[in-house]
């Protein structure tokens, strides 16, 4: 019998601690401020960035949304970030990736200054993830451990196979499992014995971004399945890289799409958001 965690029920928990959070900061005068930059018109971008503010004002955290046209320059837009960096009263800066190919992502990334990196995307926080020293987690790994903690699923000694090695998801995401004492493994579009692989993991994080790429076959039972996926079908709904209806015969736990880890990372940034704000006005 396998149970769904629900990312709504879990990151409205978190928000509503975040929400707690904001209220002292603002008793003692202190208000925390996200600033979000969207390039271009991407459907997706659009509504991950409509996401954000309605969570911030959820949390009673202040949002500054900047919408810039496809064409912007590099110039215009480092030119942004800058002003951003240098404003007191934003505490929180994050450009919603992915960039239009002609920005270079790595240059705009690096600039954004550390203590306002609530994307934790910056080279010095990656750094600090990498030694399990931080202040920032990237939102999506780190929406992905609250929820385990909140099933209070243990990864301790645990195989878990992380399929997707992206700097956003996969790379973090092995860094935190080892953190939580898990044998880690993980899988790309090179891997040869895929199928032999995941069939071994108890914990199993699908990032691929492809459609139902995690099948039934590939899963022991028992195993805990969390999809990262959000897919856009033809048909306008949204499939996640897990086979849901199959594996989820076979899973103890597995989360859906949507409803599942989209809005714990949305969380996490708020979450972020609070402790960028704390390290600014030296609380933390
Ligand atoms: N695009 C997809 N996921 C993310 C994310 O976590 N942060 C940013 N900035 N852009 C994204």
């Amino acid at each position: 019998m396998y149970k769904i965690i629900s990312g709504k029920d879990v990151s409205q928990a978190v928000k509503c601690r975040v929400a707690d959070e904001i209220k002292a900061l603002k008793d003692e005068g202190i208000e925390a401020c996200l600033a979000v930059i969207l390039v271009g018109d991407d459907p997706a971008s659009r509504v991950y960035v409509n996401n954000k503010k309605k969570a911030c004002e959820f949390c009673g955290i202040r949002s500054l949304e900047y919408v810039l046209p496809a064409e912007t320059k590099q110039e215009e837009l480092i030119e942004l970030i800058e002003k951003l960096n240098a404003d007191k009263s934003v505490n929180g800066i994050l450009c919603q990736l992915p960039l239009p190919k002609h920005l270079d992502e790595k240059a705009v990334l690096n600039l954004i200054k550390p203590e306002k990196d609530v994307d934790a995307f910056h080279p010095e926080n990656v750094g600090h993830i990498m030694i399990g020293d931080f202040n920032f987690l990237p939102c999506t790994p780190a929406g992905i451990m609250e929820m385990l903690r909140y099933e209070n699923i243990s990864l301790d000694g645990k195989n878990c196979v992380v399929i997707g090695r992206s700097n956003i998801v996969g790379k973090p995401m092995a860094m935190l499992m080892l953190k939580e004492n898990a044998t880690v493994t993980i899988c790309h579009s090179r891997t040869q014995n895929l199928k032999e692989i995941v069939s071994g993991a108890d914990v199993i994080v699908a990032a691929v971004g492809r459609p139902n790429f995690v099948t039934a076959d590939m899963v022991k039972d028992g195993a805990v399945i969390i999809d990262v996926g959000i897919n856009r079908m033809e048909d306008g709904k949204l499939c996640g890289d897990v086979d849901f209806e199959a594996c989820k015969e076979k899973a103890s736990y597995i989360t859906p799409v949507p409803g599942g880890v989209g809005p714990m990372t949305i969380a996490t940034l708020m979450q972020n958001t609070v402790t960028a704000t704390k390290i600014q006005n030296s609380k933390e």
